[in-house]
């Protein structure tokens, strides 16, 4: 019998975690060869923790404050990851920037999801900025984790429209719906498609 690869995730959030269920959901509906194996957070009070108990996924706190240092904290998540077997890992809402022993162990298999059309406002409140900016046009970004800050390459973009009625509340909601869309997109092409 000829079985098919079933390629394992790790996801990392550090809050809602509304792009971890997405792609939890569209793995399961689409019956996809794919698993996410682990949430991972630095975060012991994220709401991707409750999401990840209700979807039966096993999760694993590391908690950034209870670390000397950024590079105690660092080191622990390397050895945790090196523990694993894994295809890709998956930064959703991940809010601490991965050093470069880290990003140079797994190179290329590390991808980010950032709420505009990289290059425009790589780093925090990027919907803000570009709606404060007054862009016609911003959208989203999927893109292989590299040393810098939201610099590496792109995977895929989808665009959004700001409108002239949008609110920056209206238009934080179609990010985020596009985002529940194109992030399996960008993970079956990476894993799936070559
Ligand atoms: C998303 O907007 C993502 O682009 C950014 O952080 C946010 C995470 O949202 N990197 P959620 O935690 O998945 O709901």
């Amino acid at each position: 019998m000829n079985r098919q690869r079933v390629y394992k995730l790790i996801v990392f959030a550090s809050g809602n975690g509304s792009n971890f269920e997405a792609i939890v959901r569209h793995i399961r509906d689409e019956n996809l060869p794919l698993k996410v194996t682990y949430l991972l957070t630095d975060n012991p009070e994220a709401y991707a923790l409750e999401r990840a108990e209700r979807l039966g996924i096993p999760s694993e706190i590391l908690d950034y404050k209870s670390f000397d240092n950024r590079d105690e904290y660092n080191r622990a998540l390397l050895k945790f990851l090196k523990s694993l077997d894994f295809d890709l890992i998956v930064l959703a809402g991940y809010m601490r920037i991965l050093p470069p022993f880290i990003v140079r162990e797994f190179w290329r298999k590390i991808i980010n999801i950032h709420p505009s059309l990289l290059p425009a406002f790589p780093g925090l409140h990027a919907i803000e900025k570009a709606y404060k900016y007054g862009v016609k046009v911003t959208g989203v970004t999927v893109h292989y984790v590299d040393e810098g800050v939201d610099t590496g390459p792109i995977i895929m973009q989808e665009c959004v429209k700001i409108e002239d009625d949008d609110t920056l509340e209206t238009l934080e909601e179609k990010i985020h719906k596009v985002e529940h869309e194109i992030y399996i997109k960008a993970i079956k092409k990476v894993l799936l498609e070559n």
